[in-house]
């Protein structure tokens, strides 16, 4: 028997036309049948989620008086002002560190940070390849040697027990990175730190108030960078935060970010270092940031008890499997709600597929990091004139064929996220996200047919 192929507007029209011939009521009103309700929607049936997800940025009275706080002061530079002290005292205070210093970004704290250890080139910093380019752009941007390490599948995070066979005399610092908002195991990345002396720099720009064992992350390394970028969980449109309990190193910070110079007053005094360059915090994102962060409380609880519970549901879908957290973890910050999709059990459909079906239940889906690894941008670096001169064609070659990373390839190629706003609903719109995977689960022969 053969069935012609129908495209998936010729579906549609069909269905509806089905759907309206059986289900005319007595008004003369088509009525929804029972299956169409339960139909997915991308083959006609009812949307699971037809309302609107939590806005982002959450803002009100208390943004707009600080905010204006400094607008009228007339002091909107950082330097003399009372403002980015304020938050960084409120930043250190809530992420019980010894100190915190405001930055322009995530990644200038990350740079701040490489520039506070006087990397450079000759230099190897092992990061994972699960992540944000801006990881590996601070490496690069100092003409050190970025060494990739595979990723653990089952929590999206740094392998830790791959972390050792890539250390060489070269190595000098370790920067590991909080993905998602949950935290890489701790323990694991200490105790090679520990045994090879080597700094580690937390990239917990993804990762604010996160804890392991009940610590927040940043305060395990020699220091922890934070983003404020638009869509993180606390956010001022741009900004950046770096936080340590080495006061030599907060100086050392201080001083590359604001010039190389040595004074946190206006003045330009000598600093200790040879480098610098000003990436300060203005007073306006400041100001921003000690409003935002009155909501904070309220939006952790609300994040973890969803997750939580978007968790238990999704675990019971046959071929959706939410990324795991070490046993270390008391909490996630979910930034990112991650999860993995096996297509073999929805009847081979492409993960592109299944999130075009996700969609269309209304539910927002994406799919998340490329490879770095496999990256022009990044394998183009082999090629780099200032590379070949710094290190020289042989190792250049060599570490093209050492940055693959099979595992994170296969990530790569399954991974799903949830933002973090979808996770400020309520406790239905978790149930809807799950009733919407499962219908899809239902349909998935019919859907890979459109
Ligand atoms: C893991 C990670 N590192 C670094 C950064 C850089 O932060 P920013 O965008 O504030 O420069 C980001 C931002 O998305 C990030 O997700």
């Amino acid at each position: 028997m053969t069935t012609k192929k129908i495209n998936r507007r010729g579906f549609l029209r069909t269905s509806t036309m089905i759907g309206m011939g059986t289900a005319m009521g007595l008004t003369g009103f088509p009525l929804m049948t029972h299956s169409q309700t339960r139909q997915s929607a991308i083959l006609g049936g009812k949307r699971s989620f037809s309302g609107t997800w939590p806005g982002w940025p959450v803002i009100g009275t208390p943004e707009e008086q600080e905010l204006l706080k400094v607008l009228h002061s007339g002091k909107w530079c950082r330097l003399g002002s009372p403002t980015a002290p304020r938050f960084e005292g409120e930043f250190s205070r809530m992420t019980g560190s010894g100190h915190a210093l405001a930055t322009s970004s995530g990644t200038t704290a990350l740079l701040t940070m490489l520039g506070a250890l006087d990397i450079g080139p000759g230099d190897e910093v092992i990061l994972p390849p699960y992540t944000f380019i801006a990881t590996y752009n601070v490496i690069v941007h100092n003409y050190a040697l970025p060494i990739f390490v595979d990723t653990d599948i089952e929590s999206f995070q740094i392998d830790a027990a791959k972390i050792e066979s890539a250390i060489t005399d070269n190595t000098r610092v370790l920067m590991p990175v909080h993905i998602g908002g949950s935290p890489y195991n701790v323990d694991e990345v200490m105790k090679i730190a520990g045994k090879y002396n080597l700094p580690v720099v937390e990239d917990a720009c993804q990762a604010h108030f996160a804890e392991w064992k009940g610590k927040c992350v940043g305060n395990f390394g020699l220091g922890g960078a934070f983003s404020f970028q638009a869509s993180k969980n606390l956010n001022s449109g741009e900004g950046g935060a770096i936080i340590t309990n080495d006061e030599a190193f907060h100086r050392k910070c201080y001083s590359f970010h604001h010039q190389g110079q040595g004074s946190d007053s206006a003045s330009l005094e000598p600093g200790t270092g040879t480098r610098g360059s000003n990436l300060r915090l203005t007073e306006f994102q400041a100001a921003i940031l000690l409003a935002q962060m009155t909501r904070i409380p309220e939006q952790i609880k609300k994040r973890s008890e969803n997750a939580a519970y978007l968790t238990e549901l999704l675990s019971q879908i046959p071929g959706i499997t939410p990324a795991k957290l070490y046993p270390g973890v008391t909490r996630s910050a979910y930034h990112l709600y991650m999860f993995r999709y096996n297509k073999e059990a929805f009847a081979g459909m492409d993960r592109s597929k299944f999130v075009n079906a996700l969609n269309a239940e209304g539910i927002p889906c994406s799919t998340g990091y490329t490879s770095l690894p496999q990256d022009p941008y990044i394998r183009n670096l082999a090629k780099n004139k200032h590379y070949l001169k710094i290190y020289g064609e042989k190792r250049m070659k060599q570490w093209l064929e050492q940055i693959s990373c099979p595992v994170n390839d296969k990530l790569c190629g399954e991974a799903l996220w949830f933002t973090q706003t979808m996770l400020l609903g309520n406790k239905s719109d978790m149930e809807m996200i799950a009733e919407a995977i499962r219908k899809i689960s239902r349909d998935a022969k019919a859907i890979n047919n459109l």
